[in-house]
């Protein structure tokens, strides 16, 4: 049966850590992936810009030996009024994956059910499983099974990404705590979802309006856009306290990491000296979106042996 990833729990949390330890052998060089994609076509399709996803993507498909073909959707009949049920059927005769990056999530489920080949979520307006996925490896990549004592801190929008890094606290076990203004917070439903995984692994997930009391004595401090695509022309005088800065992480503990997803909007949710005192760590989130969405694609479309 085909394996669609169109939000973190597609996966269990048994595969994402098979994923996230597999990635660490690959990125270490001690296993290959080979070329689990070769002679396989996979369609990008994206209504919204990317960087890190689409490239990454784009380079992973190639090096493991697949073909991958980039649309805007706006290129394709759907943005005409095809129905995503005939765009799904269509595509499945064509190609062997589909990656979709767009506005609505509904949309992007639509097309899953009506599709015979794996869909996979490259960020829609309420979740970003790739890059939580990603995250989740780039934690253990620094801290191995320590990350589950790690007091990590989410502060600024509840938006899609913060929706999915509940999500996969719950799954693997992790502290997070998330501060946003108040009207702000992240999904119910996805927090939800994470408490249950929670209740399995240990992890806790909770949700404050107190910047401070997230950050106080944190080991990680994780941002992101207050803007999110599409949410553009909203108030932020109402993020200002969350701003990622000197003395909001003069709470956390020493030598507190900072993460953020990208791209980021200097002077709004994070300071210029912040980001560039974190850069190496920041980066090195970013490269990993390429070594762990090749692991991902391996699992979807060859399976992985531990
Ligand atoms: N983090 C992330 O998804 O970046 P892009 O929007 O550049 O793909
Ligand atoms: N929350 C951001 C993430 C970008 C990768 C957005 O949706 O624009």
């Amino acid at each position: 049966m085909k394996r669609d990833f169109v939000d973190l729990w597609d996966l269990t949390p048994e595969e994402v850590n098979l994923i996230i330890g597999k990635t660490l052998k690959v990125k270490r060089r001690e296993e290959e992936l080979g070329k689990p994609l070769a002679g396989k076509s996979i369609a990008l399709i994206f209504t919204k810009p990317s960087t890190r996803t689409r490239v990454s993507f784009e380079v992973g498909i190639y090096q493991l030996g697949g073909n991958a073909m980039f649309f805007q959707e706006r290129e394709l009949q759907v943005s005409r009024g095809e129905d995503v049920k005939d765009t799904a059927r269509t595509l499945s005769r064509y190609v062997d994956g589909v990656i979709v990056r767009n506005h609505s999530h509904m949309w992007l489920k639509e097309l899953a059910k009506y599709s015979s080949v794996p869909v996979i979520n490259a960020l829609t307006e309420r979740s970003h499983p790739c890059q939580i996925l990603s995250d989740l490896f780039t934690l253990y990549e620094s801290f191995g099974d320590e990350m589950k004592n790690l007091k990590i801190a989410y502060v600024g929008d509840g938006n899609n990404v913060c929706n999915t890094l509940m999500v996969g606290a719950g799954m693997t076990g992790l502290k997070l705590f998330v501060a946003t203004p108040e009207g702000y917070e992240p999904s119910s439903y996805y927090y939800k979802k994470a408490l249950e995984f929670a209740m399995d692994t240990g992890g806790e997930v909770e949700i404050t309006n107190d910047p401070l009391e997230a950050v106080k004595d944190a080991d990680i401090v994780y941002t992101d856009v207050w803007v999110s695509m599409g949410e553009e022309g909203k108030n932020l005088e109402v993020f200002k306290p969350f701003q990622v800065n000197e003395e909001l992480l003069s709470k956390a503990k020493n030598g507190v990491k900072v993460m953020h997803c990208l791209p980021a909007k200097k002077g709004q949710e994070i300071t210029e000296d912040v980001f560039e005192k974190n850069a190496d760590f920041i980066f090195t989130q970013a490269e990993n979106r390429l070594h762990t969405q090749k692991t991902l694609l391996a699992f979807l479309f060859r399976g992985l042996q531990a």
